[in-house]
């Protein structure tokens, strides 16, 4: 079912992206109206509960959409529907056209999990169930992993190299997986589902490799400090997602408690860094400024056009910067999309 809903999540992106080739600034003029949103469990609102009931409650639910969307898109139910997920934070195409999915097992996002200074409970155990799941065109598993690593999942992006990048909202940190890492996880799968006990046992015997031996998987990269909430150059707070360029530089959205957009070199060294929180009224969308977001919730890269877009969740809008500089470029706003989730 949370797959269902992110891919409906991709499928208004489209649109978006839509709007932004169409270059039409009428949008940015139309009164901002977010749909009933009935997609998400309101847990995923998290420290927002209040504003959102209150935001949803007084808004136009009358607004059709029904012959907006590109009927030739054909819904396949049945897709991946014996696989058991938690909730889905993260979907990720890899470079042979893998679906890879970030999701939360048996956790569940709800008012008690961060007390009121964002910080989560160190006494809860990582989610021991595997998180990440690589399916194929088809719905079939290729590949399971990411058990006994995380705490709360949120963002999942596959870069064009097949390194994994993620967020994890309760350890306020960013991870990257090598895909040269991944492919071994992979060769591991394979060993044990053709059940070739004897060559793992040699393996274990000879200590041959720790990645192997453990079958756990090793960051070749950390941002943030675990568990530990912060705005400066070392922390994060509930970052949320992770563009990445073809020269390695990548960028963060920080996140559910920051309001900024880092942009990090590969060797994960701070490049610039922009954004701000709402001051004042959170409720007067109309004077807020193109640099203030209210949970920058998602990233997207348009490489070739030289753009960042960025869900601003809360604020219902993308936005569009220079991906070089961070200038900000446009704002795309439209009735029929409500709260941005995804870009
Ligand atoms: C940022 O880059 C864009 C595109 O190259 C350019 O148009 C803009 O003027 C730059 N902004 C600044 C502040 O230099």
């Amino acid at each position: 079912m949370h797959l269902q809903h992110d891919i409906a999540c991709c499928i208004s992106i489209l649109f978006i992206l839509n709007f932004a080739k169409a270059d039409s600034q009428d949008y940015l003029q139309e009164k901002t109206i977010h749909l009933l949103d009935k997609k998400f469990n309101s847990n995923e609102y998290s420290d927002n509960d209040e504003r959102d009931r209150e935001f949803l409650a007084s808004e136009d639910s009358e607004v059709s959409v029904s012959n907006t969307f590109d009927k030739n898109i054909i819904w396949k139910s049945q897709w991946a529907n014996n696989i058991k997920f938690g909730q889905i934070s993260g979907v990720s195409i890899d470079p042979n056209g893998n679906i890879g999915i970030f999701h939360r097992g048996s956790r569940v996002w709800n008012r008690n999990t961060f007390d009121n200074t964002n910080r989560f409970d160190r006494n809860e155990r990582p989610i021991q169930e595997n998180t990440i799941v690589l399916l194929d065109k088809l719905g079939r598993k290729l590949l399971e992993w990411g058990a006994n690593m995380f705490y709360l999942p949120h963002g999942l992006t596959i870069d064009m190299y097949g390194n994994y990048w993620i967020t994890d909202v309760a350890l306020h940190q960013v991870f990257k997986f090598d895909a040269k890492d991944i492919a071994k996880m992979k060769d591991i799968t394979k060993l044990k589902k053709r059940q070739y006990i004897q060559e793992k046992m040699f393996l274990n015997n000879h200590n041959f490799d720790p990645l192997l031996e453990n079958n756990v998987l090793k960051p070749s990269m950390i941002l943030g400090e675990a568990f530990e909430p912060g705005h400066d150059e070392k922390r994060f707070c509930k970052p949320t997602a992770v563009a990445v360029e073809s020269n390695g530089d990548f960028f963060v959205s920080d996140g559910y408690c920051n309001s900024r957009i880092i942009k990090f070199n590969a060797k994960g060294e701070i490049i610039l860094q922009w954004g701000r929180h709402v001051n004042g009224n959170i409720y007067d969308l109309t004077h807020l400024s193109s640099n203030v977001f209210n949970i920058p919730h998602a990233l997207a890269l348009a490489s070739e056009l030289n753009l960042l877009f960025l869900a601003d969740r809360e604020n219902g809008r993308v936005l569009s910067f220079f991906a070089t500089n961070g200038t900000f470029h446009k704002e795309y706003k439209h009735p029929i999309i409500g709260t941005k989730y995804i870009v």
